[in-house]
């Protein structure tokens, strides 16, 4: 079979569909990387499916790590994470169960359990229990209650769980627990007006100065340039940990481009804070041809997560300099590489200046960035990011795939883009200075 959309250095199966990020951690230095997984290339039955790793170069295809095989998930091994519980790996998970029936599943004929399934290496995944039931969720609360996210603070534990209310309005709701088993609700958490009809794949993120609730809220309008995606991917600033007295401030867009979505968050050995995002989002109305070659979707890079005045910074993370290979460096209007997977950072970018680079136009002016796919983006349109000031941008672009890293992190845009070939000129309008280096593929085994 042609592979002409094949990626060098990101994750994707070999065959079949790939979604959200599940179960993220690193244990004794090997980081256990799961995904939600179905055999069909256009979904299916959801499994989680494990990569590992030690140092995010050389990777072992570890093949189905849950399968939905308990009556409390037979319609599925939804997302979930893993709580490191004193070198006892702890997965947490939905259990999806669609009744039979004829149902609109939005508020009848649907089960979401939480699930916990224990590993002592991170490989052999065992010994499933229900730790919630859908009718352990307060009554206001739609069958839409899933994704946990479990995290400790001052010696208790906590579960987030991403919802949907009756009435239809995006919320998470909080419980706590002594011992990872019994589970006691503790409070809904929402913005002060309605934010959308659900909020899915919660992570709770705490920085020594701030404290962040991210989510994945479907049904906001667009508006002025924000939320032009399908659903959204962004965070909450929190005026305090998120189990205290504490109120969402304003949603911020954390990646603004047409391939992300479920992103999950974790802190390695190193202490770093790492996150991995689908490469992909549902019910889109675009095509991805990589179908044809018998797979759908990807993960971005693993990127480093910091922050900074309040804000979320993002940037691959460093492992990934162990890919460059020959590097190029230009002050000027061209550039060209002879490969389509480079990375490129450009500095002192004008404060108006446009961009061309595999078909695709870039046009930054009075404070707004508009990036046209045009036909590289197989039915992929045109998008916005407002950002006030513009100082550097990175770019990483692999076969099929194309990340922009902009102000040091401060904003995203992560696309699909499918317009590849063995030249790729990066052209400006303006001087600029341009370093960019030819990166190899990673290993997969
Ligand atoms: C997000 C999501 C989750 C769910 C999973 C199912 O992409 O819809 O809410 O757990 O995917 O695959």
């Amino acid at each position: 079979m042609k592979e002409m959309y094949k990626l060098k250095y990101h994750l994707e199966p070999v065959f079949g569909w790939m979604n959200d990020p599940n179960g993220l951690v690193e244990k004794d230095g090997k980081y256990h990387i799961y995904y939600q997984y179905s055999y069909e290339p256009e979904g299916g039955l959801k499994y989680w499916k494990q990569f590992t790793t030690e140092d995010f170069l050389h990777y072992q295809d570890e093949g189905i790590a849950l399968s939905p095989d308990h009556p409390h998930d037979q319609g599925g091994a939804y997302s979930g994470c893993c709580f490191n519980d004193h070198g006892l790996l702890r997965y947490f998970y939905t259990g999806n169960v669609k009744l039979p029936g004829d149902y609109d599943y939005i508020n009848a004929g649907r089960e979401h359990n939480v699930m916990i399934v224990d590993s002592q290496d991170g490989l052999v995944l065992d010994h499933k229990e229900v730790v919630l039931y859908n009718k352990d969720y307060p009554q206001n609360m739609s069958c839409h209650v899933r994704d946990p996210f479990v995290y400790k603070n001052d010696g208790m534990y906590y579960m987030v769980l991403g919802a949907r209310t009756l009435d239809s309005h995006g919320c998470v709701i909080l419980y706590s627990s002594k011992d990872l088993k019994k589970w006691d609700y503790m409070k809904t958490v929402d913005y002060h007006k309605p934010f959308g009809y659900m909020w899915e794949c919660p992570n709770y993120l705490s920085f020594e100065k701030k404290k962040f609730l991210f989510c994945c809220p479907q049904g906001l309008e667009s508006h002025n340039y924000d939320y032009e995606a399908i659903y959204q991917n962004g965070y909450f600033p929190l005026t305090t940990d998120l189990e205290k007295d504490c109120v969402l401030e304003d949603f911020i867009e954390f990646d603004h481009g047409f391939d992300i979505y479920a992103q999950q968050f974790f802190k390695d050995e190193k202490g770093r804070m790492i996150m991995a995002g689908w490469m992909g989002l549902p019910d889109i109305d675009y095509t991805n041809p990589t179908v044809e070659e018998g797979r759908q979707h990807a993960f971005t890079l693993f990127r480093e997560i910091t922050e900074h005045e309040g804000r979320l910074y993002q940037f691959p993370i460093e492992e990934y300099k162990s890919l460059r290979e020959e590097k190029k460096e230009v002050q000027g209007t061209s550039l060209t590489m002879n490969t389509s997977c480079f990375e490129c950072h450009i500095t002192d970018l004008p404060q108006s200046f446009k961009l061309h680079l595999r078909g695709v136009n870039m046009n930054y002016e009075d404070g707004l960035l508009t990036i046209d796919m045009n036909k590289s983006g197989s039915g992929r349109g045109v998008k916005h990011i407002k950002i006030p000031k513009m100082n550097n941008m990175t770019l990483f672009s692999d076969t099929s795939s194309l990340e922009l890293f902009i102000n040091d992190g401060a904003y995203a845009f992560t696309t699909r883009i499918y317009n590849n070939s063995d030249t790729i000129e990066i052209i400006s309008n303006k001087e600029i200075d341009m370093t960019a280096y030819q990166l190899k593929a990673i290993d997969l085994e």
